[in-house]
């Protein structure tokens, strides 16, 4: 028997017509799952597939930081879409992203203790559970692939000291009668939903189903750039923060960490 129960999880996915999650490859051990999702994507694999692994011996997080991944515990699965988009388009969709694995995970904990911290953190009772890596092959100005890589932390009960105060998983939180395989599929028809919603009509849903979630409205935060307020994410995905010089600016990318003063 496979870490993942293949064969209802095809059934279940199939019979809610959810296209993600099909084709599905496991993987016992891999480096990043994001990277066996870029290889099939090269070798021209249809949209909807998904690589899930026990254990990454790489497994990536943003910006080059590397993503825990223990045997057995966690979900490491990565999608392959294909969404006809323009390039400057993608990024917002790691907002959907989050916003379909808080879905996925509010009935297991609840949803007002879930929260996005933009742009791609899934917190848990202000910690992080899950994370987004979305990864895209762009050739000018068309998007011939997206990777949609989510790591969430299921059965960890205890971190590495540099992560234990920062990171928590569902059993951690008290979730119980946890299984991956559940979990994925609920995950799957989330991200579906999400990401239909927002390459079909646009980014204000998801805006708008992330204001209540919104970490970071309301608090200081500092970037490399700037340290102002954070006012809520804008209409194309942006951070809005209210500079100390009174003036706004909106991010688009960057490290946000919490301000200090
Ligand atoms: C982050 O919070 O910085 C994003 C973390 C993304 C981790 C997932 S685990 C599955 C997929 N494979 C990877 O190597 N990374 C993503």
């Amino acid at each position: 028997m496979s870490f993942l129960d293949t064969a209802r999880i095809e059934a279940e996915l199939s019979s809610s017509g959810t296209r993600l999650g099909r084709p599905l490859f496991l993987f016992e051990e891999t480096e990043s799952t994001n990277d066996d999702a870029k290889r099939a994507a090269r070798s021209k694999m249809e949209e909807g597939a998904a690589f899930v692994a026990n254990l990454q011996t790489r497994g990536r997080g943003r910006r080059g930081h590397a993503w825990y991944s223990p045997p057995g515990d966690s979900l490491y699965v990565s999608f392959l879409l294909r969404p006809r988009l323009v390039p400057r388009k993608i990024p917002p969709l790691a907002l959907a992203s989050g916003l379909a694995v808080v879905d996925a995970v509010a009935p297991l904990v609840g949803r007002d203790r879930l929260r996005i911290k933009w742009p791609n953190d899934v917190l848990l009772d202000e910690k992080k559970l899950g994370g987004v890596l979305i990864e895209a092959s762009i050739a000018g100005d068309s998007v011939d692939a997206v990777i949609v890589g989510i790591g969430l932390n299921v059965h960890t009960k205890s971190f590495p000291p540099e992560l234990s105060s920062l990171a928590t998983s569902l059993a951690i939180a008290g979730a119980e009668a946890l299984d991956r395989s559940t979990l994925f599929i609920s995950l799957c028809r989330a991200l579906e939903a999400r990401i239909d919603e927002q390459v079909g009509g646009g980014i204000s849903r998801t805006v708008e189903a992330l204001a209540p979630l919104d970490f970071l409205r309301g608090k200081r935060v500092e970037t490399e750039e700037a340290r102002g307020v954070a006012m809520g994410i804008d209409g194309e995905g942006r951070l809005r923060v209210l500079l100390d010089n009174g003036s706004e600016r909106a991010l688009s990318a960057g490290e946000v960490t919490i301000g200090t003063r």
